[in-house]
């Protein structure tokens, strides 16, 4: 039997990865075609709370170190809305794929946080819940700024600055994109650091970057709201090129850039914190974003997927 059911998706950063940690506003996308989705039981009492997921099956008192955030969550849920976290069982079935910068541990997070309080019968509040998500994220990431854990349960671009969310961020004519997964998964903190100790060794040139990607911002939310996909994908492509000036890129992200270029793509970036994790493309119109996954395709890229955001209501 299920007594709740909770889900979430995945995200993507269109804009201002890096330039993030250095003051600038960012940019996530929701990526709903991507889902985690939470089931809980209620136990009978005396059975140990326990897990199921593709991962690891068994007692959520014990969970292998991945997990730890998923019974951090679960724990965190049940607390908040009176339940005892040891007469639960949680399953989990995610589709976002795990170190590709997609906001996994985010989203399963944010699917159990719900599939806990559905449970119990509770609606959370927007702010409750997105605490309980950061729970998880912390034991996760050590430090999250909270972009995921908005943008997983969003259903429009989230714009982002010094840690809080601005809002949503308006949607003037429907825009396809594609997301191809490089194949290879790379860690943020790494990432992070890279930028770090190349800003350290050469502050002028990195900081001269990091401006530029950060001055990217606004000209890309105007394309976005005016349904420029020319200009749009011009942003990408130059946050592209200033993203591997710092050192985020790699050959394979750099190759899957030129494919969707090559294929007419609007613009293509890496997404994320880079080093490996997924690219993101552009199509020029909605009708040819099939063609550019398939180019991605083949060009390597193991999985493809795509998503239309939709025109922001009453724009
Ligand atoms: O790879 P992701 O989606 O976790 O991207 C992290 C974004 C960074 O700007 C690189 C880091 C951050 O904390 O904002």
């Amino acid at each position: 039997p299920v007594d709740g059911t909770g889900r979430a998706h995945g995200k993507a950063i269109l804009i201002g990865e890096h330039a993030v940690v250095y003051g600038a506003a960012a940019i996530a996308l929701p990526v709903p075609s991507v889902e985690a989705i939470a089931q809980v039981e209620l136990l009978p009492a005396g059975s140990p709370g326990s897990l199921t997921s593709r991962l690891h099956t068994g007692p959520l008192a014990t969970v292998p170190a991945e997990l730890m955030p998923v019974a951090a969550a679960v724990h965190a849920a049940a607390i908040e809305v009176g339940l005892d976290p040891d007469r639960l069982h949680v399953r989990i079935d995610s589709e976002v794929p795990i170190g590709r910068g997609m906001g996994s541990s985010a989203a399963v997070a944010a699917a159990v946080v719900a599939a806990v309080a559905d449970a119990a019968g509770r609606t959370l509040s927007p702010e409750v819940r997105h605490e309980l998500i950061q729970e998880s994220e912390r034991v996760a990431h050590g430090n999250p700024s909270g972009l995921d854990a908005r943008t997983v349960v969003a259903d429009a671009p989230v714009r982002f600055l010094r840690r809080r969310p601005q809002g949503a961020v308006p949607v003037g004519a429907p825009v396809s994109f594609v997301i191809a997964d490089s194949g290879v998964s790379a860690s943020t903190a790494v990432a992070v650091a890279t930028v770090r100790a190349r800003r350290e060794a050469a502050p002028a040139v990195i900081d001269g970057v990091i401006e530029e990607l950060g001055a990217l911002v606004d000209p890309v939310a105007d394309a976005l709201a005016t349904g420029e996909a020319a200009a749009l994908g011009a942003g990408m492509t130059r946050a592209h090129h200033l993203l591997r000036e710092i050192g985020v890129s790699s050959p394979v992200l750099d190759d899957l850039v030129e494919a969707a270029l090559g294929v007419g793509a609007a613009g293509a970036k890496l997404t994320g914190s880079g080093g490996g994790g997924c690219v993101l493309a552009l199509a020029r119109t909605p009708g040819s974003a099939g063609a550019l996954a398939a180019a991605l395709r083949a060009a390597g890229a193991p999985r493809t997927w795509t998503m239309t955001l939709p025109k922001t209501p009453d724009l």
